[in-house]
C-alpha cells in the first residue's frame, strides 16, 4: 500500500529496477560505504552514560527500556564530537522513542541487542522510533528492530476503510540530513519497517527487511520529499512494497539488492493529494525481484489532485525470478475505486528506460504500460527485455500497452510493444 506518514503527509506509492549505459554511472554515485556522523568537532564529555544498561535498561524482553535510550540520546544530542550510544546483545522492551534534534554532536547509535515494540498501542502516539531534525546519523550494529508486528496487525483495517487509522511504523527520519542505516535488521513491524521524510544523503546498505509476504502494509523503505537516498546490498521481503518512491523525491539509488516477497519496487502513487512535487533521477540496479507481485512499478492516480511529472529513472540488470507484473506503468491507478473514472491525468511520465531485465514472469502479463489518453508515456524504452511466461496455464507472455511513446531494441516481438 505505501502510505507515507511523516508531517501529516500521506502518500501512496509504487516501485520499480534499472541497468546498462547508466550502469557504470550508477556504479560511481552509490558508493558501498559512505559513513555519517563523523562531523561535530571534538568530542566533549557527555553529562552522563550513552550505554543504555548503564542508564538501567534490562534486556530481559519484560522490562521497559524506553528511557534508558531517551536518556542516552539526552546526553549524547548534549555533547559535541561524535558520541556513540550503546545499545550491547540484550532484548529491551521498547515503547516510542522520540529522538529528536538539532544535535550539537554527531551521533552513532551502536545497535547490537534486539529492540522489541510494546505491543501496547496507547504507549505510541504516532511512531515506534522517530529521528527527527537531526544531521550526521548513524545506526550500525548486527542488532534487530522487531516492531513485533504479529501483536497488532489484526487491528490494521486498511483493507476495509481507505482513511483507516495507521499503526505506529517502525523507524522514521524526518529532516535528516547525511546518515547511514547499516548491518542491522528490521523486521515485522507493524506498518512500514522504515519511513523516509524530507531526508537527504542517506544510506541504506546491508540491511535486512522481513516479514511475512502476507503481513498489512509492512513496506519496507518509504521514501517521500527527500534527495539523494542510497539503498544497498539489502534485502527485503514483506507484505507490500518492498521500496516505495512518494512524491518529492529525487536522486534515489538502489543497487545490489533483493525484493520479495512484496509488491515490488514502486513509485508513487503520484497525484493522490494536491501539491505533489515531482520524481526524478531515479536508478534501480543490478536487483533481484523474486515472487513479489510487482516488479518494476510507476503509479498515478487516475483523477490524479497534482500536475507533477515522473522522469528519468533507469532500471538496469534486474533479474526477475516468478514476478507477477514484473513492469509496470500504471497511470489508471484507483484502489477500492475512490476516483473519478472520466479523470483526466496531471501526472507527465518521460524518459523511462528498462534495460537488462531478464527472467520469469508469473502471470503472461509481462509488461504493462498504461498511460492516459490525454498525456501519453513519453520516451519510455525497453532495451534488452526477456521475461518469459512460467504460470501453469497454457499461455504465453505478452505486453498490453496503451498510450505509450517510446522505442524496444533487442526485445521479443510479443513483448516489443513500443
Ligand atoms: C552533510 O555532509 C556533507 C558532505 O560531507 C557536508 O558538506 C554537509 O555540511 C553536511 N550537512 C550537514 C547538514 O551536516
Ligand atoms: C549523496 O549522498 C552520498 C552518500 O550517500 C554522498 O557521498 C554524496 O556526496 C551525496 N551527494 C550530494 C550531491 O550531496
Ligand atoms: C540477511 O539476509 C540474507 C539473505 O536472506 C542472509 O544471507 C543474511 O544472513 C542476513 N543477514 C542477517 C544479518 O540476518
Ligand atoms: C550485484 O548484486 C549482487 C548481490 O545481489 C552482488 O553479489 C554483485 O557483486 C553485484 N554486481 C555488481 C556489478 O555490483
Ligand atoms: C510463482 O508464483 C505464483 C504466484 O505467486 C505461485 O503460485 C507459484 O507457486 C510460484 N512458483 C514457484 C516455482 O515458486
Ligand atoms: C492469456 O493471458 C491473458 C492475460 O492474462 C488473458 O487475457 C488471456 O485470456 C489468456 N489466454 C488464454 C488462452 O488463457
Amino acid at each position: 500500500m505505501a502510505r507515507a506518514t511523516a508531517a501529516g503527509r500521506r502518500s501512496w506509492a509504487a516501485a520499480r529496477c534499472i541497468v546498462a549505459l547508466y550502469c557504470a554511472a550508477a556504479l560511481t554515485t552509490a558508493p558501498a560505504a559512505a559513513t555519517y556522523a563523523a562531523a561535530g568537532g571534538p568530542p566533549s564529555v557527555p553529562a552522563g552514560p550513552l550505554d543504555i544498561v548503564l542508564l538501567g535498561a534490562k534486556g530481559d524482553g519484560k522490562t521497559d527500556a524506553t528511557e534508558a535510550v531517551q536518556k542516552a540520546w539526552k546526553n549524547a544530542c548534549a555533547a559535541t564530537g561524535v558520541q556513540k550510544i550503546i545499545i550491547p546483545p540484550g532484548n529491551f522492551l521498547i515503547g516510542a522513542l522520540a529522538l529528536e534534534g538539532p544535535c550539537t554532536s554527531s551521533i552513532i547509535i551502536r545497535l547490537d541487542g534486539n529492540l522489541l515494540g510494546t505491543g501496547d498501542l496507547n504507549a505510541y502516539k504516532k511512531n515506534w522510533i522517530e529521528v527527527m531534525h537531526v544531521d550526521n546519523f548513524a545506526i550500525n550494529g548486527h542488532g534487530t528492530i522487531d516492531g513485533q508486528g504479529p501483536l497488532v496487525w489484526q487491528k490494521n483495517q486498511c483493507n476495509k476503510n481507505y482513511n483507516c487509522k495507521i499503526l505506529p511504523n517502525s523507524l522514521v527520519l524526518d529532516y535528516v540530513t547525511n546518515a547511514s542505516i547499516r548491518g542491522v535488521t528490521l523486521k515485522n513491524a507493524k506498518f512500514f519497517h522504515m519511513n523516509l521524510f524530507n531526508c537527504k544523503n542517506v544510506v541504506v546498505d546491508k540491511v535486512n527487511i522481513t516479514a511475512p509476504g502476507d503481513s498489512p502494509n509492512t513496506d519496507g523503505i518509504h521514501m517521500g520529499d527527500s534527495d539523494n537516498i542510497t539503498i544497498t546490498n539489502t534485502n527485503i521481503g514483506v507484505g507490500d512494497d518492498c521500496i516505495s518512491i512518494g512524491p518529492g523525491t529525487q536522486r534515489v539509488r538502489v543497487h545490489g539488492s533483493r525484493c520479495g516477497p512484496g509488491h515490488g519496487i514502486s513509485v508513487g502513487s503520484l497525484g493522490r493529494y494536491k501539491d505533489e512535487k515531482n520524481v526524478e533521477d531515479i536508478q534501480v540496479t543490478n536487483c533481484t525481484i523474486k515472487g513479489a507481485t510487482n516488479g518494476l512499478r510507476i503509479k498515478s492516480y487516475e483523477d490524479s489532485k497534482s500536475v507533477l511529472k515522473a522522469s528519468r529513472f533507469v532500471y538496469d540488470q534486474i533479474v526477475m525470478d516468478n514476478v507477477s507484473f514484473p513492469i509496470v506503468i500504471d497511470q489508471k491507478y484507483c484502489p477500492n475505486n475512490i476516483c473519478n473514472k472520466n479523470g483526466q491525468s496531471t501526472v507527465t511520465i518521460q524518459d523511462i528506460v528498462f534495460k537488462n531485465i531478464v527472467g520469469t514472469s508469473a502471470t503472461p502479463e509481462a509488461v504493462t504500460l498504461n498511460c492516459p489518453n490525454n498525456l501519453p508515456c513519453q520516451g519510455v524504452q525497453l532495451v534488452n527485455v526477456n521475461l518469459k511466461y512460467v504460470g501453469a496455464r497454457n499461455n504465453k507472455t505478452m505486453a498490453v500497452c496503451h498510450n505509450a511513446v517510446g522505442k524496444s531494441t533487442n526485445v521479443a516481438k510479443e513483448l516489443a510493444c513500443l
